[in-house]
């Protein structure tokens, strides 16, 4: 056991340390459209790798239109009248709907399908092996030592997975789509300015479920109230943040300005709100943060710093993060009747 598991850790480290080397160059060329998620489309292996393992959560995800935008978007009429408007030839080729509405890989980052498994996980070349080693060939779930899932956990973290037991790590990739942070692409292209009544527990716990790892396969679990609070406080520390670095890069006081700031500016209140019905030191750093900074045009210094002060706090929050002592907001956690589709059974 001993001598299997030192082994197993020098091939991870060896792994991290040649991701590191290696994502440091195509991070910036590939960065995408705002702030703190960088996709790294060498990277990305592609679902139907996860399939051989997945199958459920397969299931789940062709349910939904992250699924579906990539047969029915280059279709639509309104679509097209977006890239014409944006001089954007091909809606698959470009570089510019690709990034939020498809799956890139390869070093020419080319669209394989919708929004996908490593869209929401992280591009999985570097963690995909680390991610289900229990300790070496043979040893089961069951047989795993403590401190090898701890190890194991932090290793594939470490090699880029998004792993949902710190749900910030996920909830990042959310609003860096759906607040749509591309000044051009809304003032000029006429694209919807975000998802207006994104919220993550609606929006995650609905038809974009699929927790059957803890039930063995057998249902798509439902979330405790207790995780549904953290979530949602995650939900609106990210909301802010995106929202702050979207009108860091506003350039003019058109639509897509106006709409980040008002964003913005609800997002921060409500987390002012949040925080003096459940006080908490994260909240209160966040709310110092998200206020520092003038919701205005040419701040952008301001701006990304008061975002990466909430980015810090969300991820803390997320981290040590305990909904038993969080019953004060409740009253804001959306109801099942009011999530976003029906989860897949
Ligand atoms: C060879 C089988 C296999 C493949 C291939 C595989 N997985 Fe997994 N995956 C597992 C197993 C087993 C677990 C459970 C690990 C555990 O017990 O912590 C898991 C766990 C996960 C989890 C974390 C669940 C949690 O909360 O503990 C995520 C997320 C995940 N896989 C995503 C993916 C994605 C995305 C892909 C494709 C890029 C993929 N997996 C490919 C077997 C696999
Ligand atoms: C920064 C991310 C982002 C980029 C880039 C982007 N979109 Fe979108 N798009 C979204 C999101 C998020 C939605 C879902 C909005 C909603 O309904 O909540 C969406 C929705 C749409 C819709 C309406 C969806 C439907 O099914 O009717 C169309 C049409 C569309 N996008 C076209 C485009 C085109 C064309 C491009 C490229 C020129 C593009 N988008 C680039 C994020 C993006
Ligand atoms: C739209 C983003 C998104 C996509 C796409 C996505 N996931 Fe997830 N995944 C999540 C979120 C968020 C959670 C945590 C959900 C929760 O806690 O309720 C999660 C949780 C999981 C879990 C843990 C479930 C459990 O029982 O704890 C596994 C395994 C997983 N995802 C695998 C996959 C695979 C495989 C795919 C591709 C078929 C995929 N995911 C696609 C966002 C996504
Ligand atoms: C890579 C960009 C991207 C990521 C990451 C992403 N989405 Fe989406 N999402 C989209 C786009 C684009 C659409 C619209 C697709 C279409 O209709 O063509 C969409 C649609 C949806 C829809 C369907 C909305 C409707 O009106 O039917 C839900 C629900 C959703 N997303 C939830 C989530 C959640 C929750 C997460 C994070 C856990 C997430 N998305 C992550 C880009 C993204």
């Amino acid at each position: 056991m001993q001598g299997n598991s030192s082994k197993w850790m020098f091939a991870a480290m060896t792994i991290f340390c040649m991701g590191l080397i290696a994502s440091a160059a195509h991070a910036q060329e590939n960065a995408n459209v705002a702030g703190g998620v960088v996709f790294d489309p060498a990277k990305v292996v592609g679902s139907d790798k996860c399939a051989e393992c997945h199958q459920k959560e397969i299931g789940a995800w062709k349910q939904t239109p992250h699924f579906a935008t990539w047969d029915t978007l280059h279709r639509k009429p309104e679509a097209r009248k977006i890239a014409e408007a944006m001089d954007v030839r091909s809606i698959k080729r470009g570089d510019v709907c690709i990034k939020c509405h498809y799956t890139r890989q390869g070093e020419d980052a080319k669209a394989i399908s919708g929004i996908s498994c490593e869209s929401c996980h992280g591009p999985a070349a570097d963690w995909i092996s680390i991610h289900n080693d229990y300790g070496g060939e043979g040893v089961t779930k069951e047989q795993e030592t403590a401190e090898h899932k701890k190890m194991r956990l932090r290793n594939a973290i470490g090699a880029g997975m998004l792993h949902p037991s710190t749900i910030y790590l996920v909830a990042q990739n959310c609003y860096n789509c759906h607040t749509v942070p591309n000044e051009k692409l809304v003032d000029v292209g006429g694209h919807a300015a975000g998802s207006d009544d994104f919220e993550l527990v609606s929006w995650s716990q609905g038809m974009v479920r699929h927790n059957y790892l803890r039930t063995g396969g057998d249902s798509n679990a439902a979330e405790s109230q207790e995780y549904l609070r953290v979530m949602y406080v995650v939900g609106v520390m990210t909301d802010t943040e995106y929202s702050l670095r979207g009108i860091a890069k506003a350039t003019v006081g058109k639509t897509y300005a106006r709409s980040m700031a008002q964003r913005a500016n609800k997002m921060r209140n409500h987390l002012k709100e949040i925080n003096e019905a459940a006080p908490n030191p994260h909240f209160a750093a966040a709310v110092e943060a998200a206020f520092s900074a003038g919701l205005k045009l040419n701040n952008e210094a301001a701006l990304t710093a008061a975002a990466d002060r909430v980015r810090d706090a969300a991820m803390a929050f997320a981290t040590e993060a305990d909904g038993s002592k969080l019953a004060a907001v409740d009253k804001w956690v959306p109801k099942p009747d009011q999530y976003k589709g029906t989860p897949a059974p």
